[in-house]
């Protein structure tokens, strides 16, 4: 299938792209005319009051770049409600942080769906970059009733108190800045960005010791020519953010695979992508800090760094049997059943996305990572790939 064209931005996006391209330009001169590609990823989505989660870019829904699950169907909220509702509920209550939460949908349907279980968190938190999106987080939230939306609240960085509960993120590690590789003929190159004139543009050198080592510490057989990325903040990141965590869960849901199939030989150019209108393409040198940029996750990665942390990998399994297992059917069935005949169609083919293999049921997937906490999770009753890590 031939790709859908670009859409052309407006005057005022055209004006806020040339201030992030100039901001990009001169970290690039002062550092010499070439940075990693994390380096340009971390400025293009996170530069203060620039980057397209610093910044007033729409992103998620009607007239947005994509589309996440919470967005498509209340049913991925319930489901994620039964799975945090059992963690609580074996805790005798607790907290929950919602990293990343986008326009809110997510935490709407956590909130609701945990008070009808009977089992809303003590605090419902939300940490979150971006200005806008907190903007509509607060105003989605104020349509709950009182007595709910007086649990949530906001967090300016990762608590330094201890959190008995579940932490929550989805789509949030993709956006983690990654670094670009290819095996050249002499060995690992970084591959980074420079200026080729007027534009940004890719330009590769020998790999320094640490990207070197980490290539190599992934332990597969890549041939001269292959691309891929790796994200060595992962594990600081996720160490930091479970730090507080002293009995609990966390609930990481993305797209992504075991280190074995990110980078098997067929996948050679990689899992980056960039997403501007809902349309998909690989140049993060147009659209700067108007599109979003990410990457697929190494769930290998993600396990090697959680046990890193001190926590166990409790379940991995694909977003399909996940939701399966924690009710899809009947949050499904209790969601039409409110709905009038006419909308019920739509609202079904919505809800399958998530769990059709060819959608999103099996691209996407869920580990859940846990401190102190061995009861069983439901989600993982199905099947749990685990030990394919
Ligand atoms: C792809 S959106 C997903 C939003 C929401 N979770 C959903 O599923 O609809 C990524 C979200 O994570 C936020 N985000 C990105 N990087 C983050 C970080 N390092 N810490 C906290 N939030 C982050 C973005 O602003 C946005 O709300």
């Amino acid at each position: 299938m031939m790709p859908l064209p670009l859409v052309p931005l407006s005057p005022d996006e055209a004006e806020h792209e040339a201030r992030v391209v100039a901001h990009i330009r001169a970290a690039l001169a002062a550092a010499g005319g070439w940075l990693p590609f994390s380096r340009y990823m971390e400025l293009a989505l996170y530069a203060q009051g620039l980057g397209y989660y610093a910044a007033g870019a729409h992103k998620l829904g009607a007239g947005g770049d994509f589309v996440t699950a919470p967005e498509l169907s209340a049913v991925f909220g319930r489901c994620l409600a039964s799975q945090a509702g059992e963690v609580l509920a074996a805790l005798g209550g607790g907290d929950l942080i919602e990293v990343g939460a986008g326009s809110g949908a997510l935490a709407t349907e956590l909130l609701a769906e945990l008070e009808r279980q009977g089992r809303p968190p003590h605090r419902y938190r939300i940490l979150e970059t971006s200005p806008d999106l907190r903007q509509r987080q607060r105003q989605a939230l104020a349509r709950l009733p009182p007595h709910l939306a007086a649990r949530v609240g906001w967090l300016e960085r990762i608590p330094a108190e201890p959190l008995r509960g579940v932490v929550v993120a989805n789509e949030v590690l993709d956006a983690l800045p990654v670094e670009r590789f290819r095996i050249g003929a002499g060995g690992v190159e970084a591959l980074g960005v420079e200026l080729a004139g007027e534009r940004f543009a890719w330009a590769a050198r020998p790999a320094d010791a640490a990207l070197a080592a980490a290539v190599a510490g992934l332990g597969v057989a890549l041939a001269p020519g292959y691309e891929s990325e790796l994200c060595a903040r992962l594990a600081p990141w996720l160490g930091s953010l479970t730090a507080p965590l002293e009995a609990g869960v966390a609930l990481l849901l993305d797209y992504g695979c075991t280190r074995a199939e990110y980078y098997r030989p067929s996948r050679a150019g990689g899992t980056f992508a960039c997403f501007h209108r809902q349309r998909r393409h690989d140049d993060p040198f147009v659209n700067v800090g108007l599109q979003d940029l990410t990457a697929w996750v190494d769930y290998t990665r993600v396990a090697e760094a959680a046990v890193a942390a001190g926590l166990a990998v409790a379940g991995f399994t694909t977003q399909a049997h996940f939701l399966l297992a924690n009710g899809f059917e009947r949050h499904l069935a209790a969601l039409r059943a409110t709905l009038p005949a006419e909308r019920e169609p739509l609202a079904a083919r919505a809800a399958l996305r998530l769990v059709l293999p060819s959608e999103m049921g099996e691209r996407f997937k869920c580990m859940a990572l846990a401190r102190r906490y061995d009861a069983p999770l439901a989600g993982f009753a199905l099947r749990d790939f685990t030990a394919s890590l």
